[in-house]
Order: structure tokens, then sequence, then C-alpha cells
């Protein structure tokens, strides 16, 4: 691979906005010498329709932050929070310093395609009067046989996802969210995440995950013509403060992986029913053929398996239920025990839970292939409202 070609491809994430060159604002900064890299320049865009951090491409970095609304804080602090915190990430988005005491952790960095992206959980409703405005769904998901759910780990008032492919940018922005709380809410949970670093591979592809497999291939994409529809709240169908916005299932999903890097690549690739190396279905062609279900071998046997992971998860195995699954990958050392505490923060997306996550991983609940080399433990449900218009904060049609 040439030097050229992988120069070619850095920055290519996907959906975030290409660059934009030069508009970085320390005020202090001096003259650059040297322009920003293409990582750096990287630019998604703070308001409009959906907030960021759903349709862009994965990043690099990523912090997930719940926060519980202090005690006594209520509607008011929390309308106060959602505009210091809006405003934080607005500035933060362009590249610039956050809007009091910036660390100075992001100088000379650019905007490095940061999302910056607010949800509500349950129980924010209810510490700020606004029950009525609670949408049914976020009631809090079933319990499932499978879940080792630590709840210290889970749920929360408020829930900020923080993306960007410069490791810096990320974490100066999770202090400044972090500082910006002030006294109206404190941190519930915080955990952190990766993915490859754009520009690592020689052609943009879809991500790996620490399974080694192709994750995300069949993702709804948003020149799908159903794709609106599956991901967002239309106005017709949720409360009118959620137009346009989306539910985000968090779930921390350790993987077992002294267990499952003891298999074959074959029974690997038997328990997802797609090939590792290009994430093409066991019943052949590469990554985009369409699986074949009925396909069998000279035994009879279906090329891909009953309980493929990559079968029972089809929208047409489940009515229909889709989501975007955008995750990031986490690796917070090693246990006691010696096992690795890594696996997947998986972070998925869809208007409705109980058309997206909810029925998927009920049968997988029921055990799919993959489940024995996994294990959910800690779980999170928000709504997300839509993208904040130029002059207003995210959430305010519901606070105001
Ligand atoms: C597909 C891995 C958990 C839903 C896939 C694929 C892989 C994979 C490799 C095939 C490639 C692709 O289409 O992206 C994993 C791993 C998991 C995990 C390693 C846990 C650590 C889940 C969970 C759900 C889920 C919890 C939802 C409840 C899906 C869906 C598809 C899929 C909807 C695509 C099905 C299709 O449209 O054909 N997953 N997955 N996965 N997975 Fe998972």
């Amino acid at each position: 691979v040439s030097r050229r070609a992988l120069l070619g491809t850095a920055g290519a994430t996907g959906l975030v906005l290409g660059a934009t060159g030069g508009a970085v604002g320390y005020a202090a900064a001096p003259a650059r010498a040297t322009p920003l890299t293409s990582v750096g320049t990287g630019r998604a865009v703070f308001h409009g329709k959906h907030q960021p951090g759903i349709t862009e491409g994965l990043q690099a970095r990523g912090h997930l932050v719940a926060f519980d609304l202090a005690p006594g804080a209520g509607r008011k602090e929390a309308a106060a929070l959602l505009r210091r915190w809006s405003a934080t990430a607005e500035r933060l988005m362009a590249g610039e310093a956050a809007p009091h005491d910036d660390t100075d952790v992001a100088r000379d960095a650019g905007p490095s395609s940061l999302t910056v992206t607010f949800g509500f959980g349950y129980g924010f409703f209810g510490r700020t009067g606004l029950e009525k405005q609670r949408p049914a769904a976020l009631d809090p998901l079933p319990a499932f046989s499978s879940d080792h759910l630590d709840r210290t780990r889970s749920d929360g008032d408020l829930w900020v996802q923080i993306g960007a492919d410069d490791a810096l940018v990320a974490f100066h922005a999770l202090r400044a969210i972090q500082k910006d709380a002030g006294s109206a809410a404190r941190v519930r949970w915080q955990m952190n995440g990766f993915n490859r670093s754009p520009g690592a591979t020689a052609h943009p592809m879809t991500a790996r995950n620490l399974m080694g497999q192709l994750d995300g291939t069949r993702n709804p994409r948003p020149a799908d013509a159903d794709f609106d529809r599956r991901i967002f709240v239309s106005s017709a169908t949720g409360p009118a403060w959620m137009a346009n916005g989306s539910y985000a299932v968090v779930r921390r999903i350790r993987m077992l992986l002294d267990d499952w890097e003891a298999l074959s690549r074959t029974a690997q690739e038997q328990v997802i029913g797609r090939r590792k190396a290009d994430g093409a279905p066991l019943s052949g062609g590469d990554e985009t053929t369409e699986m074949d279900l009925e396909k069998t071998d000279a035994k009879g046997e279906y090329l891909v398996p009953v309980n493929a992971h990559a079968r029972i998860t089809r929208p047409d195995r489940n009515g229909g239920a889709a989501m975007l699954r955008r995750p990031f990958s986490y690796h917070d050392g090693i246990d006691a025990d010696g096992t690795p505490d890594a696996g997947l923060l998986f972070v998925c997306w869809q208007a409705d839970p109980l058309r997206g996550f909810v029925p998927v991983q009920r049968k997988l609940d029921r055990g799919d292939a993959l489940s024995q080399y996994i294990r959910h433990e800690a779980s999170g449900l928000f709504a997300v409202p839509g993208g904040a218009a130029e002059g207003e904060y995210v959430g305010q049609r519901l606070l105001e």
C-alpha cells in the first residue's frame, strides 16, 4: 500500500462532513506553519434536523457518560444545563475553545469530527415534573434471562455520547461537559471506547470489533428509502418534542475473549454466519452479497447455520425490526482472574425500541451461537431529541 493511498483515506469516516480548514478558533493560537491533517479538519455540524453522532461514521474515540440530576435540581436547572451543554458542544465541534475556563487539552487540534449527543433517561421526567411528556418508548427495557447487569453502571437521568477521531479532543469535550454539569448533575457512570483510526486501512471499510469480525455490514443506510422511518421519530408518532429524535439503547457487552479465541476460524465463522476475512456470508459472494438462508452443503446442512448471529438478527426474521448499530469497542484492563475486561459498547439507534432492539434481543436471549461468548453487563435507554435549530439548545422544546 503506497503512502499516498493511505493518506488518501485519512478522515474517510463515512458521513462526517469534509474539511473546512483553517477555522480553528483558539483566539491566541499563533499562525500555523503547517496545515492540520485531514483527520483534524473533519467537522460535523451541531445545528440541524437531527443531533450529531447518529449517522456520522464511527469515530476513533468515544466516551459515554450518564448523569443523575443532583438532589434539589429540577426543570429550571436542567434547562440551564442543557443550554450550557449545547453552547459548549457547538463551540467544541467547530474546533473552538470551551466557553469558560478551557483546559487547553484540544489546543492545536482541529474539530477532529467531534460529535456530542444528548439524551434523557426515564428518571429525568420524574425529577423535573415532566412525567406527562415522558414517551411510552422510554419504558424500561424488559429483563432478559442472560442479563448480568450492574445497576450502578446502567440507566441515568441524562446521557452524553462523545465521539472524535482524536483522543485528546474527545477527552477535552468530556471534561468540559463534566464541568458544565456544575451542581446540577453528577456523573453516574462513564465508559470509554475506541474504533479504528481513520487512515489505518488502505481504503474505507466496515469496522472490525474485538472478536475480529467486520461489524456493521448490514446496517441501514441513510440512502435507504425507509431509513428515516426506522431510525428517527416522526412528528406523527412521538411526542412533539421528540420529532426528528431517536432512541439510543446502550449495552456494555463483555466479550469472553479467551473462550472465543480458543475457537478455530471456521468455528468462529459458523457462530456469525459470515467469513472473518471479508464479512461475506457463508452462502458465498462478497460482503455485500445477499445471504442465501436456504443454501445447503453436500450433506444437506445449511451453509449459514440455523443459530448463526447474522441469520437470527435479520429484520425479515424479526417482524421488520431494524436498528442502526454504532458501537465503540472498549478495553478496561484485566480482571483478577486474568480475563480481559473488553468488548463492545453497543449503541443502537431506532425510532422505537419495541421495533428495534427489544424483539431482536429477545430472540438472541433464547440463545444464538454468539450468546455463550458475550455477557451484557450494563444497560441504558435514552430519548435523544432532534437537533437544535440555530439559536436553540438541545431539548428546548421539552424544557420550555
Ligand atoms: C449483525 C457482531 C450483538 C444485532 C452482526 C454481524 C456481526 C455482529 C459480526 C454481521 C455483520 C453485520 O451485518 O454487521 C455482534 C457482536 C455482538 C453483537 C460481536 C456483541 C458483542 C448484537 C446485539 C444486537 C445485534 C445485542 C441486537 C439486539 C445485530 C443486527 C445485525 C447484526 C440487527 C444485522 C442483521 C441483518 O440486518 O442482517 N452482529 N453483534 N447484535 N447484529 Fe450483532
